[in-house]
């Protein structure tokens, strides 16, 4: 029986799903399985973007049939010819012999190359910018040479503004009902299988990529359809923004991939070791274990994080067989403008660091460090300093670089009190434990995708708490917000105190966690994409998950609340002391010199809070 869905009204998808392949190629695990996807137009004319693989063959054909409705296919256009997307071609053909094929000249030679050359020979050639009239809808027809095969071309159907974009933007994972990617939680749930495919199928072809994402500047998209899972028609930006990036080798986060092979364990102590330290200094890491983990998630990791660290030991006078397997995949993917350090181990003739080093050294604008570890046998108490050194060397590419030449004019703190701050309640949830604090540093990044950053004083538990679990909800307070709420979340801390304790105005979202329900006007949810170590605070980068109004009020602004909210400090009581005064809390600091790195005791902000007392 047929399974198709409307892409809409004119457009049909009549792919299909293969959950039973263990791996893509022969060579990508996929786990979720794949989509082999194929659309119908049917206009005046009926065209057919690609065919499928032949594990969906028998089910394609039904959709094809009840897509048609009992008309004739006229063209079948040829996008790709790798057999994932042309196998069931020649069956096709033979069920629809009058159906015309339309491709690019190399795509036709391969026609012939896989189904014989009187099957090569029924291709109508087109080359870039030709346009095929379907009746309302007009298709122009882009190369796309090496996006992922040199025969790879692409369609853009100017009526529907549609682009049909063969192998890019696909996504692994079979598809689940769910056709579109805006019915789903796309950039939370399967960015990082997106990721995947992305730098594992294309990742070699940056620059291919780069030519088509030019092209594609050129045209108004209103809706991208690739030949692997994912219809994009909603807020995909983010998505073209991931592939500006991959193509041009640039990291996403910054961070620190571990990738460890360890025949005893030994190695893979002082990567966990190296993890555990970089993580004190607030640095995102994540670890694998190339012996377990497939090689096509670490290459994945490894377009991600802005810094490497490849930890193997000698084998056989040469570098451990997974761990070589895996840097030749990394090399074979192209990867460029990373960090990149080592640990080796040798039990009497340790080369394993020089020789990860050489297979990686042919890949463009890779910073080697200098620190490494040698181990023998197992890591030794004795080599904490050249861990330090390592950790050091890591932490020093990863700090921003002093704008030594920018002339230094005076500082004044109080300029920063003419911004236009708001105040939040930032609520987190750590197992059963809930907390929350009031921020004033929560702004819009981007609107496609819904993206807001907020910085955390890394002090606050509420700060560990979101570091740890990557989620936390946002209340909008108002100018209706009582000083309680601030007293509660602001000025008191939740290592010492249940800040929901008796606290009736607070519900939870659909994420699990609290957002306040009085003296706010909105509820934002978000799950974090990055976070990035800033001295005192954590600038945490996240994702919309839920956001809902929740009155009128108008949002209070700090200057608000300082002239309207907080209660005045007595003035009397303020006249007999002298040193400096906590604009936020009102907590005195008594001495003439104020510490620079001085924290107020009660609401955790820093020096730039305080102002002298005259
Ligand atoms: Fe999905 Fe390059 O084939």
């Amino acid at each position: 029986m047929h399974c198709t869905r409307k892409v809409n009204e004119d457009i049909t998808w009549v792919g299909g799903n293969d959950r039973r392949l263990a791996m893509f190629e022969g060579v990508y695990s996929v786990p979720d399985g794949v989509s082999y996807n194929s659309y119908l137009l049917t206009d005046e004319k009926t065209v057919l973007f690609d065919t499928v693989d032949k594990a969906v063959g028998k089910v394609f054909f039904e959709n094809v049939a009840h897509a048609l409705n009992g008309r004739k296919l006229d063209y079948v256009v040829v996008q790709h010819m790798e057999p994932d997307h042309s196998a069931t071609l020649a069956d096709l053909l033979a069920r629809y012999p009058e159906a015309k094929v339309v491709c690019g000249k190399k795509a036709a030679e391969m026609i012939g190359q896989f189904f014989g050359a009187e099957i090569g020979e029924r291709a109508r050639v087109v080359a870039e910018g030709d346009t095929l009239s379907a009746g309302k809808h007009e298709l122009l027809f882009l190369a796309a040479p090496m996006v992922h095969w040199p025969e790879v071309m692409v369609t853009f159907d100017k009526t529907d503004r549609i682009l049909f974009s063969a192998d890019a933007f696909g996504t692994f994972g079979a598809l689940n009902g769910a056709l579109f990617a805006d019915e789903v939680d796309f950039y939370g749930d399967y960015l990082s299988e997106a990721r995947r495919y992305y730098a594992n199928i294309i990742g070699k072809y940056g620059q291919q990529v780069q030519s088509l994402l030019k092209k594609m500047l050129a045209l108004d998209i209103a809706m991208i359809c690739p030949l692997h899972k994912f219809v994009h028609r909603k807020d995909f930006g983010g998505y073209l923004e991931k592939y500006r990036r991959w193509s041009a080798y640039l990291p996403e986060e910054t961070g620190v991939m571990i990738a460890y092979a360890s025949i005893y364990g030994n190695t893979g102590n002082a990567a966990e070791i190296l993890a555990c330290r970089l993580r004190d200094a607030g640095v995102r890491t994540q670890m694998f274990d190339v012996s377990v983990t497939p090689d096509s998630e670490i290459v994945a990791a490894a377009f991600r994080f802005s810094h490497l660290v490849f930890a193997g030991p000698t084998y056989n006078a040469g570098v451990f067989v997974t761990m070589d397997a895996l840097l030749r995949d990394i090399a074979a993917h192209n990867l460029q403008n990373r960090t990149v350090a080592f640990i080796e181990n040798g039990s009497w003739a340790p080369v394993s660091g020089k020789l990860m080093r050489e297979i990686l050294a042919p890949l463009k604008n890779l910073t080697f460090l200098d620190a490494s570890v040698t181990i023998r046998s197992s890591l030794k108490e004795g080599q904490t300093a050249e861990l330090d050194a390592l950790c050091g060397a890591i932490l020093a590419t990863i700090e921003r670089p002093a704008a030594a030449e920018v002339p230094a004019g005076e500082v004044d703190p109080a300029a920063l009190f003419t911004l236009s701050y708001g105040l939040f309640v930032l609520t987190a949830k750590d197992g059963e434990r809930d907390n929350g604090c009031i921020v004033n540093t929560v702004t819009q990044i981007t609107n496609t995708p819904k993206r807001i950053s907020v910085a955390v004083n890394k002090q606050n538990l509420t700060h560990d708490m979101i570091l740890k679990t990557g989620v936390f909800n946002v209340s909008v307070l108002t100018e209706e917000a009582k000083f309680s709420v601030f007293e509660r979340f602001g000025l008191q801390s939740g290592k010492t105190a249940d800040k929901f304790a008796g606290f009736e105005s607070a519900a939870r979202s659909a994420n699990g966690l609290y957002y306040v329900t009085e003296g706010v006007n909105a509820l934002l949810s978000c799950k974090v994409i990055s976070a990035t170590d800033y001295g005192s605070h954590t600038l945490f980068v996240a994702d919309l998950t839920e956001a809902k109004k929740l009155s009128a009020a108008p949002s209070v602004t700090y200057e608000y609340y300082r002239k309207n909210i907080k209660p005045k400090p007595n003035p009397e009581q303020v006249k007999r002391k002298k040193g400096w005064i906590c604009t936020v809390c009102g907590y005195i600091y008594e001495g003439d010199v104020l510490p620079p790195d001085f924290i107020c005791p009660v609401c955790k902000h820093g020096v730039e809070a305080f102002v002298r007392l005259e």
